[in-house]
């Protein structure tokens, strides 16, 4: 057994992202570098990430990027033990960026590839900032997914509930495009909603009498947007922000409450887990905290820089897979949907 350093590439939405990462053999994460170029600026006058300008910018930008991470890592080709990037789910444009680069990495430098699941970055992504071990209970919120896993290890993972209509990133950013915040909108809405009191606002709670661990934020768009426009001062604007923000922050806690409460029935260890780009909502952040230590559960959420997405959670999943041996063959193909 030995470190084992891998370079990772994330290309699914509108990050170009590359880093490096090392692994011990007892499963300490190192970051060596880690680049994110964002391409919010291509996309804000669309008002949402348009696929074929992703893409396309994905191209243009991803040599510059990898140079940049291997730069900073202070390492040549000779220096990996492998290549990893995101296979799917995301924008196929995209996708095929990434996973075609580290393809082209991998057989001119004769390394092995791992095509990596988003989703499984997402996943790991605490790990990257404390000594997380496995397993652990993950609430996974992002611009795409709202689920709750069982994380038992890398590539073992099983699911306990997910949205049944749209994520909770969504939801923010659909009731800020309302409000008339640029994109991304969920940070801007957290800006906006400091001022707020959200109390006057009777917004819907989703399958509040159900027993699962689903969720669902339509209504709550809905409603929220219909409301948005309504809204006339500024103060309003802030009102109705914080009064979303904290009705998404009631109804992940809700079912996380319920996920813990059947995970510890089953279960000796008590460590929650949030990762993903909502992950980064202060309040989000705090309401689950309150309901871990309600349950008697250590709470764990990864550093800012990798709630979003990046390459480092991607290179840590792909050099996991490595120390198991799972490597992916050169023509593994980029998934557009691909669940865990
Ligand atoms: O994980 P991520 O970067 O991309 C996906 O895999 O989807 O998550 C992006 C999502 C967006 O919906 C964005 O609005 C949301 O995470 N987000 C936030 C915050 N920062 C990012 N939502 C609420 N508050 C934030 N501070
Ligand atoms: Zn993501």
């Amino acid at each position: 057994a030995r470190d084992l350093t891998v370079l990772g590439l994330e290309t699914s939405c509108d990050e170009t992202a590359a880093s490096v990462v090392r692994l011990t053999p007892d499963g300490a994460a190192t970051v060596l570098s880690s680049v994110v170029h964002s391409q919010i600026d291509d996309h804000a006058a669309y008002g949402g990430v348009v696929p074929e300008i992703a893409a396309r910018s994905h191209v243009e930008m991803i040599d510059g990027v990898v140079r940049r991470a291997m730069a900073e890592a202070a390492l040549d080709y000779d220096g990996l033990d492998g290549v990893a990037a995101t296979a799917g789910p995301g924008l196929v444009g995209g996708v095929m960026v990434g996973l075609s680069f580290g393809k082209a990495v991998a057989l001119a430098r004769d390394l092995p590839l791992m095509a990596v699941n988003h989703l499984e970055g997402h996943a790991v992504s605490a790990r990257l900032g404390a000594r997380v071990k496995y397993p652990f209970l993950l609430l996974l919120v992002s611009g795409g997914h709202c689920q709750l896993l069982e994380v038992r290890g890398i590539g073992d993972m099983t699911r306990l509930g997910t949205t049944i209509d749209d994520a909770a990133g969504e939801a923010f950013d659909k009731v800020a495009k309302a409000l008339g915040l640029g994109y991304p909108g969920g940070p801007a809405l957290e800006k906006l909603a400091e001022n707020g009191d959200g109390a006057r606002f009777d917004l819907p709670r989703a399958l509040l009498g159900r027993k699962d661990c689903d969720f669902s934020f339509s209504g709550l768009k809905t409603a929220a947007s219909r409301l948005a426009h309504t809204c006339e001062t500024d103060q309003d604007r802030a009102d109705l922000a914080d009064g979303v923000q904290t009705a998404i922050a009631r109804q992940l806690s809700d079912r996380s409450d319920r996920a813990m409460k059947a995970y510890a029935e089953q279960h000796q260890h008590r460590l929650f887990v949030v990762a993903g780009g909502v992950a980064a909502n202060r309040t989000v952040r705090s309401t689950l905290e309150a309901t871990a230590a309600k349950n008697g559960f250590a709470f764990l959420a990864p550093p800012m820089a990798y709630c979003t997405d990046n390459a480092a959670m991607i290179a840590l999943a792909g050099a996991e897979r490595l120390q198991k041996g799972w490597v992916s063959d050169i023509d593994a193909v980029a998934r557009p949907r691909w669940p865990l």
